[in-house]
């Protein structure tokens, strides 16, 4: 069962490339920005247990499916899914949840563009060093400030696409390795510098505590959020990691590369809530704020300690550094798909799908200040509304395509793809890719990837449209 299929996009160097880049892309704002502040919401330590099982039991699985279909397929992943499909006498239908995801990565997109802008704003801000000395109310009101401000949003938002547009245009494999080498490392270096800097807080065990102590009266609310967040921090489910495993070297064990990738993920989640948190307490401030978590309480740390603003500065590169790295992972899947298809130049397709995501993006700009009233998905008192201006419930736009994606489509994808890869692949395909040696492990792998994967995410599933 050999595979000799070759990508018409490229190939990674070394089985090294790929870990960098699917690391790449699983870290990212998921990390440092968003489980803190979910954490913080969803009640610290039994979100966090929630985390960790949904990482291991279903996430990690997952991406291991994807990346063997992806590497199996050599395609981009609707194409890819296809022709597996094709292959092994199946419905070439599966490829519609490639599509799906597909679609749900451009979604993603175009919001983690506009947060992702956030963060050159604050680059911006240290370097003129704003934030000296700063108040807890004072960050608040700056950052209240650039949300209220859809100009200054929308030259960030345009900036940040432009960026990672020009990346996928010159070709993911040329472009993503060296800059990933020096960048990667150095973002891991900084996050331990600032949880060296959370243990001279005085507060590092009340922010320990807050992120470990597990209160199970509290894992209800946060259970369907954590698989949420575990399917976003991965980038699984959409086709990420599929179209990164289409890029890897043939002779590679995909189940050691894929673990590396999750526990470097979980990792580097763990550590930015670990060092966030004591900061969030010293600065007498509750943890509970929602997004504002890393815009409001850092610029608070940097702003009073020693080289806090050059400390500042480099931190918010990085987390720019680390948003690029992840949201070019969600234009490759579409790029790949319409060369393809199309034919037309890279360099074409991916102007004009950068465009449509920057527009989709301009929702996500207006939603925090003059579109802030439009609101979608209304369960009202006179019954169910897909927009209403000014509605008391209902979601913004932010937080409806935030919601659509993370609830909905990127579970569903992953449940499409852990089937496909479980039960419509022949098991000596699976064999054949993942190269797990031992018999046992590789039973039991497999026995995550086709049965606890699906039911885990659709246990989950189910209970978040009956809630
Ligand atoms: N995992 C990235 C993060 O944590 C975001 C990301 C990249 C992503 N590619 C994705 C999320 C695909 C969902 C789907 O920031």
């Amino acid at each position: 069962m050999a595979n000799d299929k070759v990508s018409i996009h490229g190939v990674w160097a070394s089985r090294w490339v790929f870990v960098l880049a699917a690391t790449g892309s699983a870290v990212g704002l998921g990390n440092i920005w968003k489980f803190p502040y979910m954490t913080g919401v969803y009640g610290g330590g039994a979100f966090v247990v929630m985390y960790l099982l949904c990482i291991a039991l279903v996430g990690v699985p997952i991406m291991l499916a994807e990346t063997l279909i992806g590497r199996r397929g050599r395609q981009s992943p609707v194409n890819a899914m296809k022709s597996l499909a094709i292959e092994a006498d199946s419905s070439r239908r599966w490829s519609l949840a490639a599509l799906m995801g597909m679609v749900a990565a451009l979604l993603i997109l175009s919001f983690y563009s506009v947060v992702a802008g956030w963060s050159l704003d604050y680059i911006l801000g240290m370097g003129r060093g704003d934030f000296a000395g700063i108040s807890g109310d004072g960050a608040g009101a700056a950052f209240g400030k650039l949300t209220a401000d859809p100009w200054r949003l929308t030259l960030w938002h345009s900036l940040f696409m432009l960026g990672t547009g020009l990346v996928i245009a010159r070709g993911v494999v040329a472009g993503l390795e060296r800059s990933l080498r020096i960048m990667m490392p150095l973002l891991f270096v900084l996050l331990l510098v600032l949880l060296g800097y959370s243990l001279t807080t005085g507060h590092f065990m009340q922010g320990f505590d807050f992120l470990f102590h597990f209160d199970p009266s509290k894992v209800q609310g946060g259970i369907l959020a954590a698989m949420g967040h575990a399917f976003f921090t991965l980038s699984v489910g959409v086709g990420s990691i599929m179209v990164y495993g289409a890029y890897m070297p043939k002779k590679a064990s995909i189940g050691a590369t894929v673990l590396a990738v999750g526990l470097l993920d979980t990792l580097v989640a763990l550590t930015a809530g670990l060092a966030l948190f004591p900061i969030v307490f010293a600065a007498g401030l509750e943890p509970g704020g929602g997004p504002g978590l890393m815009f409001v309480t850092l610029p608070i740390a940097f702003g009073n300690i020693a080289f806090g603003q050059l400390m500042g500065l480099v931190f918010f590169v990085l987390v720019a550094v680390a948003a690029w790295s992840s949201s070019i992972s969600m234009l490759e899947p579409a790029v790949a798909y319409f060369v393809e298809r199309s034919g037309q130049s890279r360099v074409r397709v991916t102007a004009v799908l950068a465009f449509i995501c920057w527009l989709i993006g301009m929702g996500t700009v207006l939603s925090f200040n003059v579109g802030a009233e439009a609101k979608f998905f209304v369960f009202g008192d006179d019954g169910f509304h897909l927009y209403q201006w000014g509605a008391e419930g209902g979601r913004n736009f932010f937080d409806s395509i935030d919601y659509l994606t993370s609830r909905i489509l990127l579970p569903l994808g992953g449940l499409a793809f852990a089937v496909f890869a479980g039960w419509v692949l022949k098991r000596e395909v699976v064999r054949d890719e993942l190269a797990i040696g031992h018999p046992l492990l590789f039973g039991l792998v497999y026995w995550l990837v086709r049965v606890v994967a699906p039911i885990g995410v659709l246990i989950v599933f189910v209970a978040e449209l009956t809630k």
